[in-house]
């Protein structure tokens, strides 16, 4: 056992209280203060938060039945999601006192790393770019990144002059992934629920910017792309999958990164036209961003010359304090924040 000298005294964590019957509610969550921990076992690393991802897919796993993405979150546990903190004593070797970390014991202000998490969910040692602030190795340069990369870049693969959709594009990933369809030469068309995501879109380069809400989108999708989509970066699932198919030309790619309308509440569409995907020969690929763990210091590097050179712009809202954290995550399944929702510690 190794004697920690120093730290915050008190650690706070989000647990889970109830699996949410239906809409997530801030009373499913509570707050848990005890003691910062004081000793590590061989192979352990204890840090400090400083920035903690809320990213949408927890919601999955705050349901009563395990789903085959991950196992459910057991009540009373601590809430596990990607974070930012730095090393206050290690006993892991290739990590030392002051190392920024990137890790998945998210949701709380300690986070002792034990000896058998490893892989894309364990701890990733940060080699800091030059002129890069800290909170973007959780969003451009971080798993948000990785996901828009693979999802874009990699799987979608659009040619100069493709015609993209893009949905949720107001958030995160979709915000990342409207950049990288531009860089890649494709005209932008691109959906989101606010008037100030839609003007974020457009200043990121997007061509034409939908309101998702319209009763009919898939007709606003058509008039904005005539002659059909040749690919779709689908974050959202129901209605704007729906439309994506109806627009889709023949052999047209469709990406499938998440389906946030199911997530909360599971009240969401499904398309209706799935038969379509059939008649026009679509090709569908859903992925996961751990499967391509692998290319994240790829992409690190390659996002942190994009943003240097002026090409790509990360957009966040930062919110603060471990306590904003339940009312945060039920916000972001109402669309109220622009750009990856982040909480600085
Ligand atoms: N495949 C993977 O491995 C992987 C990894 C990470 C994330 N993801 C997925 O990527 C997607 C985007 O994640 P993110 O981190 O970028 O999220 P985010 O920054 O939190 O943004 C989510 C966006 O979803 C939109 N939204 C919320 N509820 C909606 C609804 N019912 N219908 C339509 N849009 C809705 C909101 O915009 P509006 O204003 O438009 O409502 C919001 O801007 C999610 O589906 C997530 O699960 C996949």
């Amino acid at each position: 056992m190794n004697r920690i000298p120093d730290g915050r005294r008190e650690a706070t964590e989000i647990r889970l209280r109830a699996y949410p019957p239906d809409t997530l509610r801030e009373e499913d969550f509570e707050l848990h203060r005890a003691p910062a921990p004081r000793s590590l076992e061989a192979g352990e690393l204890l840090l400090a938060n400083s920035w903690l991802s809320l990213d949408a897919s927890a919601r999955l796993r705050m349901r009563e039945s395990d789903s085959p993405y991950m196992p459910r979150i057991p009540l009373g546990a601590p809430i596990s999601g990607f974070a930012l903190g730095r090393v206050l004593s290690s006993r892991r070797s290739g990590f030392a006192e002051g190392d920024l970390v990137l890790h998945s014991s998210g949701w709380r202000t300690h986070a002792v790393i034990r000896a058998d998490e490893t892989g894309w969910r364990g701890p990733h040692r940060i080699v800091e770019e030059p002129g890069m602030s800290e909170a973007a190795y959780l969003t451009a340069l971080g798993p948000a990144g990785l996901t828009a990369y693979v999802g874009m870049v990699k799987l979608l693969d659009p040619r100069p002059g493709d015609v993209v959709f893009v949905s949720a594009a107001g958030g995160g990933i979709g915000s990342l992934a409207v950049q990288l369809a531009k860089i890649a030469g494709a005209r932008v068309v691109a959906s989101a629920g606010s008037a100030e995501k839609r003007d974020l879109v457009l200043g990121l380069g997007a061509d034409v910017a939908l309101d998702r809400r319209v009763p009919d989108l898939s007709a606003a999708l058509k008039a904005a792309a005539p002659g059909g989509i040749h690919g779709y970066f689908d974050c959202v699932g129901g209605p704007e999958l729906e439309a994506a198919i109806h627009n889709a030309r023949p052999g047209a790619r469709i990406v499938m990164c998440g389906t946030v309308s199911n997530y909360d509440a599971q009240s969401g569409s499904l398309p209706r036209n799935l038969f379509d995907i059939v008649a026009k020969e679509l090709s569908v690929k859903g992925y996961l961003t751990r499967s391509y763990a692998e290319l994240l210091p790829t992409v690190q590097a390659e996002m942190a010359k994009l943003i240097r050179d002026g090409r790509l712009r990360d957009r966040v809202t930062i919110l603060k304090g471990i306590d904003s954290v339940p009312r945060a995550f039920v916000s972001l399944f109402r669309g109220v924040h622009v750009g990856k929702l982040l909480i600085q510690l």
